[in-house]
């Protein structure tokens, strides 16, 4: 029995109820057609660092082993997992440039950063303003809340306007803004010329 609970799954008790349900599936299967299944694969969903807290993965180890001891006590089936940000998140940061900072008007009260990466260029993720990435800049100085957004003027292509990053007022055209925790789910979700913007480049180090 396969199931994912979900990427970056910070609610733990969802595998609860997943191995809950494939327990009576174990069972029904055993007790109705004589079929003895034997292994469950507990997919993905593991955690990676962004700026919303998770659990550490040895706490998800811990509390998904006491789910299975508890549904399956000690004859547990064969386990595997499918692990895919946690794995990998953590090891890619982004590296983006400021193209534009602006005010919408003379007296709107947010600046607006724009940078060449966005939505179509791997920070779809962003999405909802679900995943937050942690994002840095050398740039010292007093901060200010702004909004970010990508450079394809697609009015999609905001990626935290709710959520407002405070970023160094003295920050300029030019500056690089890096875009860490992001190993998974980028280079793959970028589009291959939306908008006349080539893929993000790799690199593997
Ligand atoms: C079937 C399956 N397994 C594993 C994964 C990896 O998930 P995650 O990155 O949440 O660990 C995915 C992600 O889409 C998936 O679809």
């Amino acid at each position: 029995m396969s199931f994912h609970v979900g990427s970056q799954q910070r609610d733990i008790g969802t595998w609860d109820s997943a191995i809950a349900k494939v327990k009576v599936i174990f069972e029904r299967l055993l007790e109705e057609d004589g079929i003895r299944l034997k292994m469950i694969n507990l997919g993905g969903g593991f955690p990676a660092n962004y700026l919303t807290r998770a659990n550490e993965l040895a706490t998800y180890a811990a509390e998904i082993t006491r789910y299975l001891r508890e549904d399956f006590g000690n004859e547990l089936p064969e386990i595997i997992l499918e692990p895919g940000r946690s794995l990998v998140s953590n090891a890619g940061v982004l590296v983006s440039e400021v193209v534009l900072v602006s005010r919408k008007s003379r007296t709107g009260l947010n600046r607006w950063v724009y940078v060449d990466v966005g939505k179509f260029s791997g920070l779809i993720e962003t999405m909802g303003e679900s995943i937050k990435y942690p994002v840095y800049s050398e740039k010292r100085g007093e901060l200010e809340e702004v909004v970010l957004a990508g450079p394809t003027c697609d009015s999609a292509d905001i990626m935290y306007e709710d959520f407002m990053y405070p970023l160094p007022l003295n920050l300029a055209i030019g500056d690089r803004l890096y875009w860490f925790s992001t190993g998974a789910y980028t280079t793959s979700y970028s589009a291959v010329e939306f908008n006349g913007f080539p893929p993000l480049k790799s690199y593997y180090i």
